[in-house]
């Protein structure tokens, strides 16, 4: 098998297929899918301080204030599951957070190797937030597009009711795009000016997607 790069986060606009492709491309190398919007809606769920911090940013399509996710995150690189690499899916979403990262490895060097920048046309977008569902039971993320017509309700893996995440409705749909414009998208040229940055096209077949994002986690 080649090599590949063990170290590496996914970024893109809102439905780009991030925390899909990270689920196939961390398995494959074997190393731990990190996704920040999973970790605070688990918080939600169990109702915990952080949760509670949270929920009115997420419901609203707005960011979870930096203190609150860069601690997250530096707590959670730090633990022994990780030792042998991450997929970062979710986080940096800012410059600050981007800054905050590249000092988290050790010595307080840049511990990212490869940026995989997810490339997909907003229509598209659009379209795959609003047909996203998913299980309120395993967690595990569909479409309605790609469900069976009469099996629409509940999750094909667990049987799990399937619900609508309840930042996809249109209203906090269009503010996480502006939020994406406005924050998420500078951490580009950020990436680009330390030569980490690897675009990929993210339309298509879900399994095409991933061969592609596979092929950029190729260590040089
Ligand atoms: P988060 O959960 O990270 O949401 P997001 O970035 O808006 O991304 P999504 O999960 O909506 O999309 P995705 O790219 O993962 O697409 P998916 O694979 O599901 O964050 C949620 C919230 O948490 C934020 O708004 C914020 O409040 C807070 N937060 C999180 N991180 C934070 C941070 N660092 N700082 C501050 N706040 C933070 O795919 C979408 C749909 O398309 C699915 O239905 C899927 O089945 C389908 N699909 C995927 N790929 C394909 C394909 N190739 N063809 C057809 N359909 C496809």
């Amino acid at each position: 098998m080649a090599d590949y790069v063990k170290r590496l986060l996914l970024f893109g606009p809102p439905g780009a297929g991030k925390g899909t492709q990270a689920a196939n491309v961390a398995g494959r190398l074997g190393i731990k899918h990190v996704d920040t919007g999973s970790m605070i809606r688990e918080n939600m769920d169990q109702g915990t301080p952080l949760g509670l911090e949270a929920r009115s940013y997420v419901e609203r399509g707005e960011l979870v204030p930096n203190d609150v996710i860069i601690r997250l995150i530096d707590d959670r690189l730090n633990r022994d599951d990780v030792a042998s690499g991450w997929l970062l899916d979710g986080f940096p979403r800012s410059l600050d957070q981007a800054r905050a990262l590249s000092e988290m490895g050790p010595d307080n060097s840049e511990p990212v190797e490869r940026v995989i920048f997810l490339e997909v046309p907003e229509e598209v977008l659009v379209k795959r937030l609003s047909g996203r569902r998913i299980c309120s039971k395993c967690k595990g993320v569909f479409n309605i597009a790609t469900l069976p017509p009469d099996e629409k309700d509940l999750c094909p893996l667990c049987g799990g009711e399937l619900i609508t995440r309840p930042d996809d409705n249109p209203e906090a749909i269009r503010n996480r795009f502006r939020v994406y414009r406005e924050s998420t998208e500078p951490i580009g040229e950020y990436y680009e000016n330390r030569g980490l940055l690897v675009r990929v096209d993210g339309t298509g077949e879900i399994e095409e997607v991933t061969d592609r994002v596979m092929n950029a986690c190729k260590a040089d």
